[in-house]
């Protein structure tokens, strides 16, 4: 296993941005020096009942001044019991946090051209990965938001700052085009030919397109599950992905996932 790391930590910032969507700084260098992209953590919040067990949520970026890494930020939306909690802690309070855990995307030598394609709150770990990318490899990369409605669209200028070309489509249609993320891709891919590799985390039903694409076209693909998890490093067996070779046999999102090929799994929809 990794290195892990687990302690209370101070948090350095907590920013709305967004309905229903915050933005939290965490003062934990050890752990931002080697997660990696597509590794979570788990958090609690400490001496609070509610919730009681850990949730897991994606490394969303480094915190970084100079050469010194001093922390890493979580992106979040507001969904239940959980969230609500934590979106009422401030800069000061302690968060109880254990990472990096899982296996994330991997970036292999000598991809070029990838898409990044994000579902809503997806879109927090593909932030990282797109920073790791730009930082670490000579890779162009396009980044596909969509969400239901302009409000879910997050991270536009971070991404277009980083020089990554950035394309939308909201339900809604009151930002980007109207329509489903899925169908830009595939005229992406009709127009533009096929890039190296995509990366895909959201919704269940958009993965499972987005994996469909990807073979149609005979493209690699790594998508992020957002599986529920109580434990987060394999000791509840609460976190079962189908395999696609064996049925009946199963992965552990939280150990050998998040990240995996899609051609691996069978995405419940
Ligand atoms: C590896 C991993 C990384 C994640 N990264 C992020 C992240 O970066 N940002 C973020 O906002 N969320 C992320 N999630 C999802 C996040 O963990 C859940 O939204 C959170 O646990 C909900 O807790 P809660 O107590 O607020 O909701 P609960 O009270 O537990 O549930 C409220 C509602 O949300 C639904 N729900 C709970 N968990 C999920 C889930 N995983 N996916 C879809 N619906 C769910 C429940 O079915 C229920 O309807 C991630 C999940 C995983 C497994
Ligand atoms: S969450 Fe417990 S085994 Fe995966």
């Amino acid at each position: 296993m990794n290195e892990l790391f687990q302690k209370k930590v101070q948090i350095l910032h907590h920013i709305k941005v967004g309905s229903g969507y915050f933005r939290i700084g965490l003062a934990f260098p050890e752990l931002a020096r080697i997660a990696r992209p597509g590794q979570f953590v788990m958090v609690r919040l400490p001496e609070r009942r509610i919730p009681l067990l850990r949730r897991p949520f994606s490394v969303h970026n480094r915190l970084v001044e100079g050469e010194e890494v001093y922390g890493f930020e979580l992106l979040y939306k507001v969904v239940g019991k959980g969230t609500q909690a934590l979106s009422g802690l401030k800069a000061g309070d302690l968060l109880d946090v254990l990472g990096p855990l899982g296996n994330g995307f991997s970036c292999p030598e000598g991809i070029r051209d990838v898409l990044l394609v994000a579902g809503g709150i997806g879109v927090a770990s593909l932030y990282y990965l797109a920073l790791f990318l730009a930082e670490h490899r000579a890779v162009r990369s396009t980044v596909f938001l969509g969400g239901r409605t302009a409000a879910d669209i997050l991270c536009q200028r971070a991404f277009e700052s980083m020089g990554t070309k950035v394309c939308i489509t909201t339900e809604d249609g009151t930002l980007g085009e109207k329509g489903l993320i899925t169908s830009m891709v595939q005229e992406a891919l009709k127009v533009d030919g096929n890039p190296d590799m995509i990366y895909a985390c959201g919704p269940n039903p958009m993965l499972k397109a987005v994996g469909d694409i990807a073979a149609t076209y005979d493209v690699r693909c790594q998508i992020s599950l957002e599986t529920a998890m109580v434990c987060g490093f394999g000791a509840c067996l609460g976190c079962a992905v189908e395999k696609a070779d064996s049925r009946g046999a199963y992965f552990h999102a939280c150990t050998d996932g998040p990240v995996f090929d899609s051609r691996a799994i069978v995405i419940q929809t």
